[in-house]
């Protein structure tokens, strides 16, 4: 099957190494077009804009930052719309709205074409050694063709049912991941406030019941202040949008007014929200710490 590949940063970038590592033709292409050098280094193909990207390919995959991303790649100027044959299927991976996933499906669907939304978790790291956890959405029959593509990019691969579904499950795990980000710093605030040694506290800590991904991978990154992305608060924050979109929607209330709903997502959407105002948007969510230091000074 020939592919092709949109969007290199954190995330695409090394899925799409894996892609070409498990032998599948590839052709890339990046807004930023520096960033695909090291793909063309391996052996893929450049296209210039994502329509010449999907008249080569037969599935198109996406890895975008949010919603009007995606839209804008798929059915803007130079869109994947313009290139793209009946037949072909689109996997779309970033995190955005369950409900903008389904209604580009049934866009593309008018062209003959299937989409289906497979959003990752798992991290860079996961990205890196093709083991994310991936959700996926849309029919089940083309979930299956897809499945050998799947499987060069994740290890817990699971069909969540109809389009949308693969984003709902993970506004699910987003929501999961703000809470334990947030537990982890508030534990390491704690730690530090204490005078207590990081180091020790933490390997400790990890051997016990508190023991977490998000322990593990956030924690050592604060003690030797490697605040470099990972997965961006910004992004976080973007997730946590969508959680409080996805509350509204079910409940008819907003989450501001009516935080007793669901507070764990009221407290979270609230805490990123400032880290993005202050400033620490392009940091990774370990740069959360920063706003608790802040505040203890003040
Ligand atoms: N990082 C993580 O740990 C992680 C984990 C799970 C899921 N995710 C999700 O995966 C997605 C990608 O995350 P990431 O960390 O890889 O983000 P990133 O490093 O910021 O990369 C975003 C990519 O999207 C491209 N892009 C953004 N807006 C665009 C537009 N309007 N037109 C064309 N290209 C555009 C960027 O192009 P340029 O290079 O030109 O900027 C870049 O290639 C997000 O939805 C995120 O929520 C991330």
């Amino acid at each position: 099957m020939r592919l092709g590949f949109i969007g290199l940063g954190t995330m695409g970038r090394p899925m799409a190494m894996n892609l070409l590592r498990a032998g599948f033709p590839l052709t890339v292409y990046n807004r930023t077009a520096s960033k695909a050098q090291p793909l063309l280094e391996m052996g893929a193909a450049w296209a210039p804009s994502p329509a010449d990207l999907a008249e080569a390919s037969e599935v198109v995959l996406t890895m975008l930052s949010d919603t009007p991303d995606v839209e804008a790649v798929l059915f803007g100027p130079g869109g994947v719309w313009e290139g793209i044959r009946p037949g072909s299927i689109v996997i779309e991976m970033s995190t955005i709205a369950p409900e903008a996933a389904a209604a580009f499906a049934r866009r593309l669907a008018e062209r003959g074409c299937e989409m289906l939304d497979a959003p990752v978790s798992g991290g860079e790291r996961g990205a890196i050694e093709g083991t994310l956890a991936i959700m996926v959405g849309g029919r089940e029959d083309t979930f299956q063709r897809c499945l050998p593509i799947l499987r060069a990019l994740g290890k817990t691969i699971i069909y969540t049912g109809p389009s949308g579904n693969g984003q709902k499950t993970k506004l699910v795990n987003q929501l999961i991941c703000a809470l334990t980000i947030i537990a982890v710093i508030e534990g390491v605030h704690l730690a530090e406030s204490l005078g207590l040694n990081l180091e020790t506290t933490f390997r400790v800590v990890s051997g016990g019941a508190a023991a977490s991904w998000m322990l593990s991978t956030l924690a050592p990154k604060i003690i030797q202040n490697d605040f470099a992305p990972g997965f961006k608060i910004a992004l976080q924050q973007k997730d946590l949008r969508l959680v409080r979109e996805a509350i509204q929607q079910i409940s008819g209330r907003a989450l501001e007014n009516e935080p007793e709903l669901f507070p764990g997502a009221a407290l979270a959407f609230r805490l990123f929200h400032e880290a993005v105002a202050e400033g620490l948007g392009e940091q990774g969510t370990q740069g959360l710490i920063a706003l608790y230091r802040r505040r203890a000074r003040l």
